[in-house]
């Protein structure tokens, strides 16, 4: 699979997904301000990659800063997550990446601005590192819920290209593809940005994954025709009640899921938890330009130009609809999530969906 973000010698090099399918184009990324422009402009994208992304930037960000005063390199460390922290607002990752990069610089003082500096290289490298980790042990976990013969329905791009590598909700796909299940997927191609279409039928037709591409709108149709058997999807924020921020659509595939009594699954890494919050009303959802509605990729114009938008990228689906939150630590009923934050080992242990 292509890489999606990478250290290169002195730069970050990140696969401009924009272009995708049709060029597999990088750009370099030389400060961090060339990455907080990438994660505005969806270079990169996917709550795990815009995570890993952030911390780099910081990585790239802390090199030009020229003091040997560790107090104002810490504070050019907050200035540099401030101005990241402003790019994308619902993917809790980013945030998650920008404090434990905060973290090692403030646990770094002793060795030295020039050496929080490796330090902080060193972690960005470890972010990419874990995450692929992560979704393979999230993947074990997921692939119990596919039998094989299953056909999936999956929205928006939850895959290697949203992540480190291997995915989330296609982690769990690609899981119960090596475990030898014959498993077919159906890819919603996920208006405005299309990162259905453009991405996850991409990059499960380069794995050679059986993937049907639909619009949005025949889920409803497959699903009444008995053609597809689970949904599994990624997440971009859950609350601690289990309420889950992702791609806008994904509230209609749950009620769509809950209507036909097939399961509806979220993939997520405990970075995507914002245990902070108790319900989804309370997750900042971002609003995009309405350019992406009423024009195809800048190309073709596709409604008045001055016509009134609403372009929500996000929507959020209640807890009572989804059957189950995989996790690196195991799959938990929504309502059970909490303990993850709050529970004893045992407590957890005894949540953990066994089958
Ligand atoms: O706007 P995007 O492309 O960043 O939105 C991505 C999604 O909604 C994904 O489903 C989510 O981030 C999970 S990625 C593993």
């Amino acid at each position: 699979m292509v890489e999606v973000i990478e250290w290169k010698g002195d730069h970050v090099s990140m696969l401009d997904q924009r272009r995708l399918p049709v060029e597999v184009t990088y750009v370099e990324c030389r400060n961090y301000l060339d990455v907080a422009y990438g994660i505005k402009e969806l270079k990169v994208r996917g709550a795990p990659a815009i995570g890993i992304a952030a911390a780099m930037g910081v990585a790239l960000g802390a090199r030009d800063i020229t003091t040997d005063n560790y107090d104002t390199f810490l504070q050019g460390i907050e200035d540099i997550c401030a101005q990241l922290a402003t790019t994308r607002p619902t993917a809790v990752n980013l945030f998650w990446g920008l404090e434990r990069m905060k973290r090692v610089a403030a646990a770094s003082r002793s060795l030295g601005v020039e050496k929080a500096k490796q330090v902080l290289y060193e972690e960005s490298q470890r972010v990419k590192e874990e995450d692929i980790a992560i979704n393979k042990a999230m993947g074990r976990y997921g692939a119990r819920f596919v039998k094989d013969g299953y056909s999936i329905l999956t929205h928006c791009n939850a895959g290697a290209l949203a992540t480190g590598g291997y995915g989330t909700a296609l982690g769990v796909i690609r899981a119960a593809v090596d475990e030898g299940k014959k498993i077919k997927v159906y890819a919603d191609e996920t208006r405005p940005v299309l990162q259905g279409a453009r991405l996850t039928a991409w990059e499960l037709t380069e794995d050679n994954i059986d993937v049907t591409l639909i619009t949005d709108n025949m889920a409803g149709y497959v699903m009444k025709k008995g053609m597809v058997h689970m949904a599994v999807v990624g997440a971009d924020r859950i609350t601690k009640r289990g309420d889950v921020a992702n791609k806008i659509g994904t509230y209609s595939v749950a009620i769509l899921c809950k209507e036909h009594g097939l399961p509806f699954y979220v993939a997520a890494p405990l970075s995507t938890i914002d245990f902070s919050l108790e319900s989804g009303d309370d997750i900042p959802i971002e609003e995009r330009d309405s350019e992406e509605i009423t024009c195809v990729f800048g190309k073709a114009q596709i409604a008045p130009v001055d016509v009134k938008t609403f372009n929500p990228a996000f929507d959020v689906t209640p807890a009572r609809y989804v059957t189950a939150i995989i996790t690196e630590k195991g799959a938990f009923r929504p309502e059970d999530l909490y303990l993850l934050h709050d529970g004893t080992p045992e407590q957890i242990e005894a949540a953990r969906i066994k089958d």
